[in-house]
């Protein structure tokens, strides 16, 4: 199989409850060039046997990377030869999850203060499986939240071979603080993330946390290799569309929402056949007419109607009548 080659300038985040199959296959026809991350996948899930519905998706979403969550070399060992089966292009091991039950696996940000254990893994990864591999952390965590011990992470992963760190520019507190609140109330340190690719500057570094426009976005390339967002982009899904054009030098013309509506739905009628309820993927769209007239009537229909049983695309046919038509030079998609 030939890989997609893999450009993380811009990717959109792993996030549990958001980023699926049917997410990701509404954000591919948004952006043809940002890299899509999976929801954290715990290893130990696929290694007990769960791998086809928590591994399967769409060739058209590619390139995609897995963000797996565990702590046994083993059992990743056994994701990364899954990952690679079913056709991933990249391995993600989350170093940031501060949420309790993923502490209680003795994995994502408790994680930091094990560099010796994340290298064990990265290793274990590497040796069954070719693709590339990566880590998303944060810039520390609890009172382990200096320079130096972050550098001593990155430096300790990267010569196990991981040659690409996403970072969460936010601590996390990993008691006191729900999984939400490490999202926001910890300050925001760019400077953190900045400051690791002019010290390692062969490894790659992605910068992640609070971007909300294309041109923070672009603000920060000139300092990092990549950047990662995560709430913007799945709540209002319309700035990918312009992601291509802005920061791929894509030259074909930017979709129009409509337009990217109506080649979603065949993938929607499909998956209606296959058993899949309507309200499975009309919740990633409900954010997509966002600022534009008609955008609460938009929510709300789709909300209210796509959730009844037997919902078909008519739904999305009615709600599309609610928002106002964008004066579109060039309604071309595809
Ligand atoms: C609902 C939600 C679920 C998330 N799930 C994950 C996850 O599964 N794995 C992970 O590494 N980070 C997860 N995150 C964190 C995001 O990947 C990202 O690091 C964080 O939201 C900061 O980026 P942002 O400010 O652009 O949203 C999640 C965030 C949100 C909002």
């Amino acid at each position: 199989m030939t890989r997609a080659l893999i450009n993380r300038r811009l990717s959109v985040a792993p996030m549990m409850g958001c980023t699926d199959r049917h997410a990701r296959y509404f954000l591919r026809l948004c952006s043809r060039h940002a890299l899509l991350y999976t929801e954290m996948v715990p290893a130990q899930a696929v290694w007990h046997g769960r791998s086809e519905r928590l591994l399967a998706y769409s060739s058209e979403e590619s390139p995609v990377a897995i963000q797996f969550g565990g702590s046994d070399p083993v059992q990743l060992a056994y994701c990364a030869r899954m990952a690679e089966v079913y056709g991933y292009d990249e391995i993600n091991l989350n170093v940031g999850c501060p949420s309790e039950r993923v502490q209680a696996g003795r994995f994502g940000a408790c994680l930091m203060a094990e560099p010796g254990l994340v290298a064990e893994l990265i290793t274990a990864i590497r040796q069954s499986s070719a693709l590339p591999v990566t880590v998303k952390t944060r810039i520390g965590i609890d009172q382990q939240d200096d320079y130096a011990a972050l550098a001593e992470f990155v430096e300790c992963v990267a010569n196990a071979g991981c040659g690409t760190f996403i970072v969460h520019a936010r601590k996390a507190w990993l008691k006191g603080l729900s999984p939400k609140e490490n999202r926001t109330r910890p300050p925001l340190r760019y400077d953190r993330v900045q400051r690791l690719k002019r010290d390692f500057p062969e490894l790659e570094i992605v910068l992640n946390g609070g971007l909300r426009t294309l041109e923070q976005a672009e603000e920060q390339l000139a300092a990092v290799d990549g950047v990662m967002l995560g709430r913007e982009a799945y709540q209002n899904p319309y700035l990918l569309a312009m992601v291509d054009a802005q920061l791929f030098d894509d030259p074909r013309p930017v979709p129009t929402r409509h337009g990217l509506v109506q080649a979603y739905l065949p993938y929607i009628e499909c998956q209606l056949a296959a058993g899949v309820r309507l309200s499975r993927m009309t919740r990633h769209l409900l954010g997509l007419y966002q600022g534009m007239p008609g955008a609460r009537a938009w929510r709300s229909h789709l909300s209210a109607r796509g959730a009844r049983s037997g919902a078909g695309v008519e739904v999305i046919e009615q709600a599309l009548r609610l928002v106002s038509r964008e004066v579109e030079s060039a309604a071309v998609f595809g």
